[in-house]
């Protein structure tokens, strides 16, 4: 512990310190699930007179290395909101851009993810997602589906309230039908429904930017996720920042609503 906060202390982190912290954090309990709310491209890119397009680029580049450092500490599941159901209404040109980032991050990293053992995974609302974009991923998805370790879960076109209540309608039709008896629904199987029955609930929530709320993301399955919030822009998101969040989490005291 003594050791943690003299490394706390030294703010101005050489790489040699760094690896002394991933080493640090190693040896205690790391979160299984990370999601990351990446925000604040778009303050970055202004404050440099740029268009809006070039702090998603800029964004890009730092999911590559947060997802370096998560799969080297041991973190199971990483899932970065990259586009929510509410992002539509964005100008076209940014979605457009948007849309088209998975293809440029993965035409750049996917050799990488691959000899990492990264697997990819998506979440969210396939069907109104470009054809190109989805090829993108399908891609990523099939060439990594083997590899078993970091889950790289990208979040697209995802809203939560849409989740629940469509997990909701499938539940009443799977009780009309008799696939599912009405005494059988509790948290579990109510969470089967939904478009995480593949992962567990994130352990901690990373959001950049200092904005202070959810964002309608993953509403239901941050119950008792531990939240870290800081003023970086994702831009700007670094290795120390991963693992200052990282370090708080592990200062936490996670009781479940217990004692
Ligand atoms: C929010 O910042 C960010 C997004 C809506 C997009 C996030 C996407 C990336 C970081 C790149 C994702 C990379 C891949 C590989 C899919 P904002 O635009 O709302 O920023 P602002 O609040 O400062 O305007």
């Amino acid at each position: 512990m003594l050791n943690r906060i003299k490394l706390w202390k030294n703010q101005n982190t050489t790489s040699s310190t760094l690896r002394e912290r991933i080493e640090e954090i190693k040896k205690l309990r790391v979160p299984e699930h990370v999601a990351i709310i990446m925000d604040g491209n778009g303050r970055w890119a202004k404050k440099r007179a740029l268009p809006r397009i070039a702090g998603h680029h800029e964004g890009m580049k730092v999911v590559r290395k947060t997802t370096k450092l998560a799969n080297e500490l041991g973190i199971k599941t990483l899932t970065l909101y990259a586009f929510s159901t509410e992002n539509w209404k964005r100008p076209k040109n940014e979605v457009d851009y948007l849309m088209k980032l998975p293809e440029e991050f993965l035409g750049s990293f996917l050799p990488e993810l691959i000899e990492e053992n990264v697997q990819v995974k998506m979440i969210g609302y396939k069907e109104q997602l470009p054809l190109h974009t989805m090829n993108a991923i399908g891609r990523a998805m099939e060439d990594t589906k083997n590899n078993d370790g970091l889950v790289l879960n990208f979040a697209l076109n995802y809203g939560s309230r849409a989740e629940i209540l469509d997990a909701v309608k499938k539940v009443i039709k799977d009780c009309n039908s008799g696939i599912m008896e009405e005494e059988h629904l509790n948290e579990e199987t109510f969470a089967s429904y939904l478009m995480t029955s593949d992962f567990k609930d994130p352990d901690l929530l990373i959001r950049t930017s200092g904005e202070i709320r959810l964002s309608n993301f993953m509403l239901w399955q941050m119950a008792y996720t531990e939240f870290w919030f800081t003023d970086v822009l994702w831009p700007d998101f670094n290795d120390g920042h991963l693992l200052e969040a990282i370090e708080a989490f592990q200062g936490r005291q996670r009781r479940f609503g217990g004692v």
